[in-house]
Parts: C-alpha cells; structure tokens; sequence
C-alpha cells in the first residue's frame, strides 16, 4: 500500500487553505478542546494545582513546541498525511511511525467522540431544562449506556457534515465561524467567574505555588502528557493540517502562536473553573472523581446559582462543544486522509469509512466509562509520547531535508538540539511513567 502515499501529489490535486488566518484558527482549533477545559481542569486538580500549571508551562513550550514544528515542517513539505510524510522524510524504516500515528488517532477518536457526545448533551438538556437534580446520577446516566451510544453518534455526524465539505469550505470554514465565539466565551465567563465571593481561594489553590510538588516525577509525567494531548501532538494530526499549506508558507511563528493560545485558552479556563468550584465549596466533589469532575461538579455550582447560573452553564458547555468539534475533525482528518491515500478512496468515501470505524468503535467507550478511562491513558498518554518520542529523534537525526526547510539560523539549531537532546530524555521518562499508570489501571480493569 504505499504506492499512493510517496512522492509529491500532482500538481494541483491536493486542496489548500484559502489563507493563513484559517490555518492558524483550524490548527488551534484542533489544539484548543475537551484536553484544556475538561482535561486541564482535573489534571490540574489531582496534581495539586499550581505547580503542575508551572510544570505544563514549560513542557508546552520546551518540549511541545519544537515537536509542534516538526510536525508542521514534515507535513507542509511532503504535501501528504502522516504515513506519507513519514515515508516522504524519514524513509521506509520509519513507516511503522506513520501507521501508529492512525492507530492512535482512532483510539482517541473512538472515546473522545464520546465525550463530546455528553457535552453536547449537557448543552442541549441546560438549554431545555436547566442543571436542577441530583448531578451525580444524571451524571451517571449520560456517561454510560444507550443514551450516551446516541450522542456519541449524534457529535460524530456533526463532524462528519464538517469533514465531508472539505479543507476549505468544510474544516476552515468551521474554524473561522466557530472558535471566535469560543475565545469570547471563555474570557467572558473568567471575568464573570472572577465577581463570585469565595473566588480568591480558587485562585489561591490554582495559582499558589507549592514549590515541593514540581519535582514529583508524577506531576511531571502529567504536564508532559497534558502538552502533548493539548497541543493535538503525537499522531500527525498538526502534520495533516500542515499538508494543506502551500509549500512556501512559512511555519515557525504559526507554531508559536498555536503554542501560546493554547496554553492561553487551558489557562483562563482554569481561572473560570476554580473560583466557580471554591465559591461554591465544592472542591472536595473535584478531588473525588477524576473524568466525572466538570460534568458533574460543574453543573452542580451552575445550580446552585440559579438563572445565572443556567445561563452560564449552556454558554460553557457550548464553548466545551465548538472546542471539541474543532479538535474532533482534526483527528478525523488524519484518518480520512490516510485511509483516501493508502487505498486510493475518493475523499467522500474515505469520511464514511473512517466515520463508520470511529463510530463502531466508540460504542465500547459509550458503554462502559472504564474502557474509555483505560482508552484514554493507552492512547492519549502512552501511544501520544510514543509518537512524540519517536518523531523527536527521527527528525532531530535523520531529516536533513526538515532541517533546511527551515533555513540556517540559530534558531533551527536550537530547535533541532532540542529535538535530539531535551525532548528524548523527557519523554522517554514521562513515556516510563505513563506506562506504569496504564499498565496499573489495566490491572485493575480486568480484575474488575
Ligand atoms: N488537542 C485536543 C484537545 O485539547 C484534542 C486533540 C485533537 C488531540 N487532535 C488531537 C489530541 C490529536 C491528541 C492528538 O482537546
């Protein structure tokens, strides 16, 4: 199967963006989702706050970024998804690369369209209902079962409407609608979030540093695998989206800016959700679940503070909503990609293809939230790190020509001593790390 992935496409055939605003606003989209307002929030949490902010920090732009740019070098100059890329830079021995890209990509489709389906219906029953009765059992009732097969099925159609239109008037399109309403959301509900008493010891807990826990090797693995989920790195995702920038568009401020709004984003929601959570006292709700914490403590304060609070509530889950649909379709595009280049598919049949795997598959998670917990430190930890890992040292060694794309300044070789000698290290101890977490909650799970 690797006839169609090599060598360039003709000219002409592949689509491109119809700007740089778009490609910026698709690429943070794609960043910007479920991982920096659900998943920034409890990991926040459980790591103790404000040292893991610090921690996430530097391994968004120390570890993160210059991944980041690999990604965006490859794709942009192979013109191709990321098995092609992989072949096009790294050769043949590295296609395994490539194929764990997809692999990974489907795993985390599979349960993050699941969640997405919640959020889409927390949106949906605060708009017709409002957030009133017992959160932990509603809670319990949207996570797992038919209901959550459902909405599962109902975001993965949303995002297949997306995909099916294209690069252009599909995914950019989508990007340049949605994700401003997002950034005004987000802030606006901060500020908001910053008026309710009580908000100063949420702040306290987010941001007061205690400075012992920044040398924890847990927290450390946790702020590692946050930037890399976050910033939608590890399984060609950014590589992708890249592929539909001409040749000659430049990348190295694009990726700064895609770094700092999404770090941006994961940090002013941290400043909306703590204060909302400590005005309220609920902050032992918060440290008790893990997944569960914003579906269920979230809409517990959102109650509590009546009109206000439901108001509030549809406007967050609807900015959860844009965030997961934007970062939802980058995913998919991986896919669609690969599956229309490696069996030569159309682009219409390739999106119901891969629609139709994501969507099988995600019935697994639909049903039972400990496959999707266990999903989620397999793929979004584990395989994330590995892929990050292995592009760190293919690129940073072997890819000369990634290298003189970028031209000969001091900051490609910054960039590429990075790649070879900060980024290994620190994965390979966070990849450690994560191992040993999923192969415990993997022990678990079948002993359960
Ligand atoms: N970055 C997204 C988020 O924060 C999730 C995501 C989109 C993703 N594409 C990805 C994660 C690719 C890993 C890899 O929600």
């Amino acid at each position: 199967m690797s006839g169609s992935f090599q060598g360039p496409p003709p000219e002409g055939e592949r689509e491109h963006w119809g700007g740089s605003a778009g490609f910026v606003l698709a690429a943070v989209g794609s960043a910007v989702g479920l991982g920096n307002m659900w998943r920034f929030s409890y990991v926040a949490a459980e790591n103790g706050g404000a040292a893991f902010v610090v921690l996430y920090l530097v391994m968004t732009f120390g570890v993160g970024l210059p991944v980041l740019l690999a990604e965006l070098v490859l794709g942009r100059g192979a013109q191709r998804g990321p098995i092609g890329a992989v072949l096009h830079y790294l050769g043949p021995a590295w296609r395994g690369l490539g194929v764990l890209f997809v692999v990974t990509g489907l795993l985390i489709f599979s349960y993050y369209s699941v969640i997405a389906g919640w959020t889409l219906r927390y949106a949906a029953t605060g708009v017709v209902s409002g957030f009133g009765g017992d959160a932990g059992a509603r809670f319990a009732t949207v996570a797992e079962g038919a209901g959550a097969v459902a909405w599962h099925l109902a975001f993965l159609g949303l995002s297949l409407v997306v995909v099916l239109g294209g690069i252009r008037r599909g995914i950019e399109r989508c990007a340049v609608a949605v994700m401003p309403l997002l950034f005004l959301i987000v802030a606006g509900l901060a500020i908001y979030a910053a008026t309710l008493d009580g908000a100063a010891a949420g702040y306290r807990y987010y941001l007061a540093m205690d400075i012992g826990k920044i040398w924890s090797a847990e927290v450390f693995r946790a702020a590692a695998g946050q930037a890399f989920f976050s910033l939608s790195l590890g399984m060609g995702a950014m590589m992708t989206y890249a592929s539909y920038l001409e040749r000659t568009h430049p990348v190295s401020r694009e990726s700064l800016t895609i770094a700092v709004s999404d770090f941006g984003v994961a940090f002013v929601a941290g400043l909306l959700v703590f204060p909302l959570i400590f005005a309220l006292g609920l902050q032992s709700e918060v440290g008790e679940s893990t997944v569960g914490a914003l579906f269920i403590t979230l809409p517990h304060a959102f109650h509590e503070m009546g009109g206000t609070g439901r108001a509030v509530g549809v406007l967050f889950f609807v900015a959860l909503l844009v965030g997961a649909l934007t970062s939802a379709i980058s995913i998919f595009e991986v896919l669609i990609v690969s599956v229309s280049e490696g069996l030569r598919w159309s682009r219409r049949k390739s999106c119901w293809m891969a629609g139709a795997l994501v969507g099988a598959l995600g019935v697994l998670s639909a049903l039972d939230t400990d496959w999707l917990g266990l999903l989620d430190l397999l793929a979004g930890n584990v395989l994330l790190i590995a892929g990050g890992l292995g592009l760190s040292i293919a690129v940073g060694f072997s890819s000369r020509p990634a290298r003189e794309a970028l031209g000969n300044s001091v900051w490609t070789s910054l960039w590429v001593t990075t790649l070879r000698w900060v980024a290994p290290p620190v994965l390979l101890l966070a990849l450690m790390h994560a191992l040993a977490g999923f192969w415990e909650a993997l022990r678990s799970y079948m002993g359960a």
